[in-house]
C-alpha cells in the first residue's frame, strides 16, 4: 500500500451539506472513504477509455433460454471470444428464464463489443454490462 496524505477540499457549506446526507444513505462511515470511492470511480472510467488498458468486466444476461438457439448462439459468441471469457455463472430463475454473468478479461473496447454481441441476440431481454478493472492503480 502506498503512503496515505491528507488533503483539504473547498467547498460551499450547501454541497458539503448534500454530499453528507447523500454518503450517509450509501453507508459511508467517513467522508475519507466516499472521496476514495469517487475517485476510484473515475480513475475506472478513465481506464475504459484507454485504447490499450487490459481490464476485467461482467455482463449480466437474462434471457428465455425457450427462444429458439439462443442458448447455443450465446455459448457459440463465448466460445468464439474464448481468450476474453474467463467464466459464466448461470442461474435458472423458472421455468422460462435464465439470468447469465459473464466474466470477461481484456481490452475495454473489446469487452465492450462483446458484451453488446451478446445483450442484442434475440431473445435477450436484459442485458448490462458492468466495468471492472484490475485495480492496478486504485490502492
Ligand atoms: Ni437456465
Amino acid at each position: 500500500m502506498s503512503e496515505t496524505v491528507r488533503f483539504g477540499v473547498s467547498l460551499s457549506l450547501g454541497l458539503l451539506d448534500e454530499f453528507d446526507v447523500l454518503i450517509n444513505k450509501l453507508g459511508y462511515e467517513s467522508r475519507s472513504e466516499a472521496v476514495r470511492d469517487l475517485i476510484r470511480q473515475k480513475l475506472v472510467q478513465e481506464e475504459w477509455k484507454a485504447p490499450d488498458h487490459q481490464t476485467l468486466a461482467a455482463v449480466m444476461l437474462v434471457y428465455d433460454h425457450h427462444k429458439m438457439s439462443l442458448p447455443s448462439r450465446l455459448t457459440e459468441v463465448q466460445h468464439d471470444a474464448y481468450a476474453q471469457v474467463i467464466g459464466s455463472f448461470h442461474v435458472h430463475i423458472d421455468k422460462r428464464n435464465c439470468l447469465e454473468v459473464v466474466v470477461m478479461k481484456g481490452k475495454g473496447k473489446d469487452l465492450r463489443a462483446l458484451a453488446q454481441k451478446m445483450m442484442s441476440l434475440k431473445g435477450v431481454s436484459y442485458g448490462v454490462l458492468n466495468m471492472g478493472t484490475g485495480a492496478k492503480r486504485l490502492h
